[in-house]
């Protein structure tokens, strides 16, 4: 298990995503988008508006709860099966996501 060297500051609440098919976990805050963190860890996730509307970054959320507010890129059904849509959504707690 590797050691985490982050610092994490006072203010900000540390949550944890795990890329569960590019095997790896990465140690974030409940401030960042999946989507950044997934772009600054060197996972690929299509992305378009970056602000909820067209849809292009929907993944599937494996579990965890995810804070998102889009814009209408996703429907109901789709949240319902468990979609996100990365660049709105930002991890509380562990979040793991099939990508
Ligand atoms: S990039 Fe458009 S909804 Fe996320």
């Amino acid at each position: 298990m590797p050691i985490s060297d982050d610092v994490i500051l006072d203010d900000l609440k540390s949550a944890k995503l795990v890329f569960a098919a590019s095997d790896k976990t990465v140690d974030c805050t409940e401030t960042d988008t999946v989507l950044n963190v997934a772009k600054s860890n060197g996972i690929v996730i299509p992305s378009g508006c970056t602000f909820g509307v067209c849809g292009t970054c929907k993944v599937k959320k494996k579990s965890g709860q995810v804070h998102m507010i889009h814009n209408g890129g996703i429907s109901d059904e789709d949240i319902e099966d468990g979609y996100i849509l990365a660049c709105c959504s930002n991890p509380v707690g562990t979040v793991e996501v099939d990508i």
